[in-house]
């Protein structure tokens, strides 16, 4: 499928650009004032839950999406911020943080095992604990639906914002 594959080669720059930010947590910059300003109290402490890298990667993802998109839904932008926060039942050793990232999603589903389980289950995990510590029903759909949107104008807007950064 020449469509899939020059899509996959255009993303290519990006995942080489997140695997080199990926090797240390203290060089991630997210800006966690700026994200808590668009965060529930209850949504902000599971943000703040996340490691620097994915708080950085999320800060990308949603800041691209208000640019791309000024009138989004506030519940579509704190989704963004915590669409990775089910990462954080298992953080990831360095290594595995490496190479989970050159899995395709889709593979990961058929290996799910340790990091790759996390890997494979972390939109179902994200939305249970957006439910579980408080944050807004449809924060935790977006959450869980985030690589998955079939049918969900907003979570393929986040699936594909995602995909970019
Ligand atoms: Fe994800
Ligand atoms: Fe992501």
């Amino acid at each position: 499928m020449p469509g899939r594959l020059s899509r996959k080669l255009s993303q290519l720059p990006g995942k080489l650009r997140r695997l080199s930010r990926s090797v240390h947590e203290a060089q991630a910059q997210p800006d966690d004032q700026w994200a808590g300003a668009h965060l529930s109290p209850a949504e902000r402490r599971l943000y703040l839950g996340m490691d620097a890298r994915d708080r950085e990667h999320a800060c990308r993802v949603a800041l691209a999406l208000l640019s791309a998109h000024p009138d989004a839904a506030p519940t579509l932008l704190a989704a963004a911020l915590l669409h990775d926060c089910g990462k954080s039942v298992r953080p990831y050793r360095v290594h595995e943080r490496v190479l989970v990232g050159l899995v395709p999603f889709r593979l990961s589903r058929l290996l799910p095992f340790g990091a790759l389980y996390v890997r494979a289950a972390h939109p179902a995990l994200g939305a249970a604990l957006v439910r579980r510590g408080g944050g807004r029903e449809r924060v935790a759909q977006l959450v869980g639906r985030h690589h998955a949107p079939r049918g969900d104008h907003e979570a393929a807007l986040l699936h594909a914002f995602d995909d970019l950064e």
